[in-house]
């Protein structure tokens, strides 16, 4: 099959998921061009976008730009929105981080709304009375797993600073369409039966299963009254409508009377909840500025670290998904794992060389393991300090929930956010109509492994290690170019770092760049994205060195271009629902 067969192979399977989201008896959608998941995307005129995993999110977020807001204003109705259509992924019930963008002031934030650890946790959190770690999905189904969510305080710091429009007119959408309900989507509906049991559960039973135990079908008008109030609580009282007061007191109630291993949370952990503005990771890359998300993500230096060790070698002169391209995105992404899994975790906890580890030297002599006739298989962390490590690594699972969206408002002012209560419906919890995250269980389940502490282990007030990597590339000129970002687990990184080589390197279109097949190496397995032509080069990897797995890799991409006469060109992940909305194509 040719690159392009197999790309209109994802053109047809994300227009179908557009076709089936669009019909029914929920609230009517508008009747918008068909480019999301289409590889031949027309470009889209029009001065403000958003793409995001939802056509009800982005289209609240398109309404709020119309109405004269800022793209932080429309952040916080997708995330309204989001809470509502997409629970098995975000919510205000869970965490995120924003990279802002102001042309005005030629600045970049990047916002940190991570989840903190209660105060009373400890490294032995997720350890058993025997000392053992729990295993993954006890962790997830407990209070313990649930961090403070950091969401609402993050977004209401970022609108005090670049809102233009009233915090309450920003909840709306999400109020309206919690009451007046919404279709479930194909995908919501798989979710509801992936994780066996999830109807037993207090999210399960409260939400998503019918008297009999059924999980609702697609289609099914889906309302959530609770989340209307808790909304509306918020829109009214602000950020401590959430971190103080009834919502506070629900969020505490589930936490510590969780039906297994419940958890220290307390009303003081949430009043006390601070989101932090960091300092971004900018780095250059060829004639571009890169700007990821710092610590406690480790998705910024991830994809700088990948991006720098491939530097050397003339990508743009390879295809998109060759053997060589694939072959040294890898080499790259095994050594930047490594580093990751050592290295990375809470700055505010942690010392992390982090400016060792992205050191031009430092890379440049670990970029001369990279060959291009054979594998260097399964990497070593390096030192960028000299220094031996006594630290143990920490590598990660992920699962199919989180989102990512992108938005340019009128004055070219955009945000890049992220956002994730972790698992399929988080902790499987459920307060005031929204699910509780787990995020905690980003944590090394064990802190201390082989006799050396992980850096990424438990602590009272700790937020978890995050592969999240919000991104903004901007050109020679400091001009934003491009912002994308993708769920994924530690996976993210590999997708974003490679839809990032198809911008820049292969001057791909947006659309095209998302829907790229995948290729992920977190420094042991090569994986292929199942039902793609990359698929095809199995074999040849194989002889590099390479050991093959074949699976599905389910990201969800959403960006936006701006060209170079400042039309925006959105793209929307084909894997996902979602959809890239903008003045030209959306209602009215
Ligand atoms: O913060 C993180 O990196 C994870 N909690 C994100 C989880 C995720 O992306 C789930 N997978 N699609």
């Amino acid at each position: 099959m040719t690159y392009r067969l197999f790309l209109t192979r994802f053109a047809a399977l994300g227009l179908a998921a557009l076709i089936v989201t669009g019909c029914g008896n929920g609230p009517t959608l508008p009747d918008w061009a068909p480019f999301s998941g289409a590889a031949d995307s027309p470009k889209v005129d029009g001065p403000q976008m958003v793409s995001s995993a939802n056509p009800l999110a982005s289209q609240a977020g398109l309404d709020v730009l119309k109405k004269g807001g800022s793209a932080v204003d429309a952040a916080i109705a997708v995330q309204a929105v989001l809470t509502l259509v997409e629970p098995q992924s975000s919510g205000i019930g869970g965490g995120a981080f924003l990279m802002h963008w102001s042309p005005k002031t030629q600045k970049v934030i990047a916002y940190d709304g991570r989840e903190k650890a209660p105060a009373a946790a400890t490294p032995e959190l997720f350890l058993d009375d025997t000392g053992k770690p729990f295993d993954f999905l006890t962790a997830v189904r407990s209070g313990r797993s649930v961090g403070v969510p950091g969401a609402i305080a993050m977004l209401a710091e970022a609108h005090e600073e670049h809102g233009r429009l009233p915090w309450a007119e920003l909840f709306e959408p999400a109020i309206t369409l919690s009451e007046q309900g919404f279709e479930v989507s194909p995908r919501l509906n798989r979710m509801m039966t992936l994780v066996p049991g999830f109807g037993e559960t207090p999210a399960g039973k409260a939400l998503f299963f019918d008297a009999d135990g059924t999980p609702f079908p697609p289609g099914h008008l889906l309302k959530n009254p609770d989340l209307a109030d808790s909304l509306r609580t918020i829109a009214a009282e602000g950020p401590e409508g959430f971190y103080t007061g009834a919502i506070a007191e629900k969020i505490v109630a589930a936490v510590q009377n969780a039906p297994a291993n419940p958890g220290a949370m307390t009303l003081e952990d949430l009043a006390s909840y601070e989101p932090k503005k960091r300092e971004a990771i900018c780095k250059p890359y060829r004639t571009w500025t890169v700007c990821g998300m710092p610590p406690p993500s480790s998705g910024g230096a991830t994809v700088m670290q990948i991006l720098s060790l491939i530097e050397g070698f003339d990508m743009a002169a390879l295809a998109p998904s060759s053997v060589e391209a694939v072959h040294l995105i890898t080499e790259a992404s095994r050594l930047a794992y490594a580093d990751r899994a050592l290295y990375l975790a809470d700055s505010d906890f942690v010392e992390i060389p982090l400016d060792a580890l992205l050191d031009k030297g430092y890379l440049a002599e670990r970029a001369t393991t990279i060959r291009t006739d054979r594998s260097l298989g399964i990497a070593k962390a390096g030192t960028p300090t000299k220094k031996d490590s006594r630290l143990s690594p920490h590598t990660t699972r992920e699962a199919p929930s989180t989102s990512h969206f992108s938005i340019v408002d009128g004055d070219g002012n955009a945000v890049s956010m992220t956002t994730t209560v972790e698992f399929v419906f988080g902790s499987n919890l459920i307060a005031g109509g929204f699910i509780l995250n787990n995020q905690l269980t980003d944590f090394s389940l064990a802190p201390v492994v082989n006799g050396r502490q992980v850096a990424n282990a438990p602590d009272g007030g700790k937020r978890p290690r995050s592969s999240m990597s919000p991104t903004l590339i901007f050109d020679e000129q400091g001009n934003l170019y491009a912002l994308v970002g993708s769920p994924g687990g530690s996976r993210i990184i590999a997708y974003v770092a490679k839809t990032l080589v198809g911008l820049m390197d292969w001057g791909l279109d947006m659309q095209t760049a998302v829907a790229l097949p995948h290729h992920v190496n977190r420094n042991g397995l090569l994986e292929l994205e199942e039902g793609t032509a990359i698929v095809d080069l199995a074999p040849e990897l194989e002889r590099l060195g390479h050991e093959i797995k074949i699976r599905p890799l389910n990201s969800g991409l959403h960006g936006i271009r701006v060209l170079p006469d400042g039309t925006l060109e959105g793209g929307a992940d084909p894997r996902r629902e979602g959809v890239a909305l903008s003045d030209r194509n959306a209602a009215p």
